[in-house]
């Protein structure tokens, strides 16, 4: 008996609509390619939902979530509902999932393909090769701390975050990056502000602490600011880098930027639900991508690439995640590319033509 494995579709805003249909074709295939089933529930989350609910994240859509043995998202927000107040915004969709869902941990792996070389804004001798984990802290830190808000100050106002962190927040996403690390090539670079910021002081001391546990596994520490230079200066360098929520953020774009396009970027958030269930949920790194939106140009292959992670992660098929990778790596080897990732003149395909040409690749590739 094939198992059958529950996935919670959110396609969210924008271009979600149109990278999300191209990965669920893939997920589909390879379902009955191998023998076990998917039944799809779609929701609707972010500024769609704002306008059919009043609320970026409904309560149908959270338990579509919670009944899912993972989710796929495609992404959120927009112009249209930018003035909104933050509790209401769409980006309040995926910050609400993360934070019920307690997907602390997010792995954003950035691998240059070698047919996209040049597609890249950096040299061929510093890119070349290049294969990073960003893992970042997802569920605390500035993005969730307290106090915030604005409020009035002195005849004018003031804005408040507070970028916070708990001994037992930093171990348990330390633990993950050390673990990751020994299915890599060991070593893990930890990015904190530890000459100004108390807290990734602490941060720093307590991803050492945990490191005593890993002697198999190297760690270093970098100061944020210059790991944003190391990132475009030698890459290479790095194996695992460990960061928090915001930091994580913005390095995460820069590392993206390195593999040709923010449009290859996968990621995988995973964590433990307050009733102690795993979940786990995948997503583009990209966002909606309003100025593109709704005419076929966008990559959806960071999207497919995280219907591999899902493959790979949540439900242990790690055959068929390396043959939805291989499937993408043949396409990009036989020219095919959106407008993101074309060079020198290049023909460029759209979305919907990517993602057939990604299905019939993967027909190709028999069992592996
Ligand atoms: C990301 C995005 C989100 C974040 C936004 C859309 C809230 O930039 O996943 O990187 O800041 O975490
Ligand atoms: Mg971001």
């Amino acid at each position: 008996m094939s198992r059958c494995y529950k996935i919670a579709v959110f396609p969210g805003d924008g271009i979600g609509c149109e990278i999300i249909p191209p990965a669920v074709s893939v997920l589909e295939l390879m379902g009955k390619r191998f023998g076990c089933q998917f039944a799809f529930d779609e929701g609707v989350i972010g500024g769609a939902a704002i306008d059919c609910f009043g609320t970026p994240l409904p309560e149908e859509s959270l338990r579509m979530a919670l009944n899912a043995d993972a989710i796929l998202l495609g992404a959120v927000g927009g112009p249209k509902w930018e003035g909104m107040p933050y509790a209401v915004r769409p980006e309040r969709a995926l910050l609400g999932l993360r934070e019920r869902l307690g997907l602390y941990a997010n792995l954003r792996p950035a691998r240059l393909f070698p047919a996209l070389v040049n597609a890249s804004t950096l040299k061929r001798e510093v890119i070349e090769g290049m294969d990073l984990l960003v893992i970042r802290e997802l569920t605390g830190g500035i993005y969730f701390g307290k106090p915030r808000g604005v409020e009035p100050y002195d005849g004018g106002e003031r804005g408040i975050n507070t970028e916070v962190y708990t001994t037992p927040e930093i171990v348990r996403i330390a633990k993950v990056a050390f673990e990751t690390a020994r299915g890599r090539r060991r070593h893990v670079t930890s990015v904190d502000k530890a000459n100004v910021l108390e807290v990734t002081e602490l941060w720093r001391r307590v991803v050492s602490d945990v490191h005593k546990d890993y002697p198999d596994v190297t760690l270093s520490h970098m100061y944020v600011d210059n790991c944003a230079m190391q990132l475009i200066r030698n890459p290479k360098q790095f194996d695992v880098l460990l960061t928090t929520n915001l930091f994580g953020d913005i390095l995460s774009d820069e590392a993206a930027m390195l593999t040709g396009s923010i449009g290859m970027l996968p990621s995988a958030s995973m964590g433990t639900d307050a009733t102690g269930v795993r979940r786990a949920m995948y997503e583009p790194i990209h966002g909606s991508a309003p100025d593109i939106a709704g005419r076929d140009i966008a990559n959806p292959i960071a999207t497919i690439l995280s219907a591999a992670m899902m493959l790979r992660l949540s439900f242990g098929l790690e055959n068929e995640a390396t043959c939805v990778e291989s499937a993408v790596m043949g396409v990009l080897d036989d020219g095919c590319r959106t407008a993101d990732i074309a060079s020198n003149g290049m023909q460029t395909i759209g979305t919907k033509a990517m993602g057939r040409r990604i299905i019939e690749k993967l027909a190709t590739l028999g069992h592996l």
